[in-house]
């Protein structure tokens, strides 16, 4: 392959382009991960993971991708045949739903159109017909990758605290964590799922649970089997920063800084950036006269925007010529979607200009696909954050 000038644009809604100081921090010895040195680090980055959750309780690392700490959340809470409750919001959903199956669990999947979120009324309304608690979990998956619809975790969980059920509550923050508002504690999450691949500015590797007090009760009595995945020697060992297993250590390195870039910046200006660039992305989509995947303004995604194509043109061919002629990545419409829509990432490491080249790229390769659209997308998202000079750099 011939060597391309400038920086590949990787607009995919993760992995998410990772930045200098991350990988700089990443291009060190590897060191003993049963000596002190490591041990005083994962203790110190463990303690702000759980300020990037929002949570006081355990939070487990895995050397895993995000799939991993899918499996951990189940395994570790649950028992064969254990019924759960889970939400037809995406692909994702659907894959966390087939895993649960594959490990014995019996998922109820309330369908849904891939255009909203978890209608918290359902949840509600089936709770309260499970009179006998049945249902062990309602798994959620907050912001849906595959198509840019983020649930409303909050408003489930009043509609299970409605309802007066004792099921647990699983929640998927794969590509919102330290991206879109988030609190584990505060909104009564028993586990939240995590990787670092997205809002962490990490490359793919590394996978979390935060863990409530109710959740870790529940470990006491599941019976799912489970040995990589267990919580409980990896959460004995956490304490004084050791692992039952060999870590990824260099992640860790990068952890430890893409950490430290979040809480400088702060993580509520990292989510007002999200939201500005989520809502420049929505102007120039709708000058082109094209179409948001989500329907719900209240479900909008501030980490990325799936966007419709018109009827007999198809995203993959865009996407490849946005790829060849302009060397950017973006995602494309998986399983049902596939050909329909495609995806711009905007979370992560990311600011107005790299927000600007994004939409210029695609601008321009509409242009070149020959799909029908307004000029003028670019020009609306510049309006916008002329107009909305705040957190632009943040
Ligand atoms: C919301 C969501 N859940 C789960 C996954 C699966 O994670 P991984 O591919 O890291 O195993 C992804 C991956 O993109 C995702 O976006």
């Amino acid at each position: 392959m011939t060597a391309r000038s400038g920086r590949h644009f990787l607009q995919i809604p993760g992995p998410t382009n990772v930045p200098d100081r991350v990988l700089r921090a990443m291009d060190a010895a590897t060191i003993d991960h049963r000596g002190p040195e490591f041990f005083a680090l994962a203790r110190e980055v463990i303690a702000g993971m759980k300020r990037i959750f929002r949570t006081t309780g355990p939070v487990a690392v895995y050397g895993a991708s995000g799939t991993g700490a899918w499996e951990a959340a189940l395994v570790n809470t649950l028992s064969p045949g254990d019924r759960v409750l889970a939400f037809e919001t995406g692909h994702f959903a659907t894959l966390w739903k087939q895993l649960a199956e594959r490990l014995g669990v019996a998922v109820e999947l309330m369908p849904g159109d891939w255009r909203h979120g978890v209608d918290p009324a359902a949840v509600e309304a089936r709770l309260t017909a499970d009179k006998a608690h049945a249902f062990k979990a309602v798994m959620v998956v907050h912001n849906e990758t595959s198509t840019g619809v983020t649930s409303r975790v909050p408003e489930v969980r009043a509609a299970i605290d409605r309802a007066k059920h004792p099921a647990l509550l699983l929640v998927d923050t794969i590509s919102s964590l330290a991206s879109i508002d988030y609190r584990h504690d505060a909104w009564g999450v028993d586990v939240t799922v995590a990787g670092s691949q997205k809002g962490l500015m990490l490359p793919p590797g590394l996978s979390f649970n935060a863990i409530s007090a109710k959740a870790l009760a529940a470990n006491k009595t599941a019976k799912l089997p489970r040995s990589y995945w267990d919580w409980e020697p990896l959460i004995a060992a956490n304490e004084t920063g050791g692992f039952p297993y060999t870590p990824a250590t260099n992640l860790i390195y990068g952890l430890k800084a893409a950490i430290a870039m979040l809480e400088e910046q702060g993580l509520e200006a990292v989510f007002q950036r999200h939201d500005r660039h989520a809502e420049a992305t929505r102007r120039a989509v709708r000058a082109w006269g094209l179409e948001v995947l989500a329907q719900d303004p209240r479900e909008f995604s501030s980490s990325l925007t799936a966007v419709v194509m018109p009827a007999g043109h198809d995203a993959d061919a865009l996407r490849r010529i946005i790829l060849e002629r302009f060397d950017m990545s973006l995602g494309a419409g998986l399983t049902k979607l596939k050909g329909k829509v495609f995806r711009i990432g905007h979370l992560g490491d990311f600011n107005d200009l790299m927000l600007m080249g994004t939409l210029a790229g695609v601008e321009m390769g509409l242009g070149i696909a020959g799909v029908p659209h307004q000029r003028g997308g670019a020009q609306a998202a510049m309006d916008y954050l002329a107009g909305n000079a705040k957190t632009g750099a943040g």
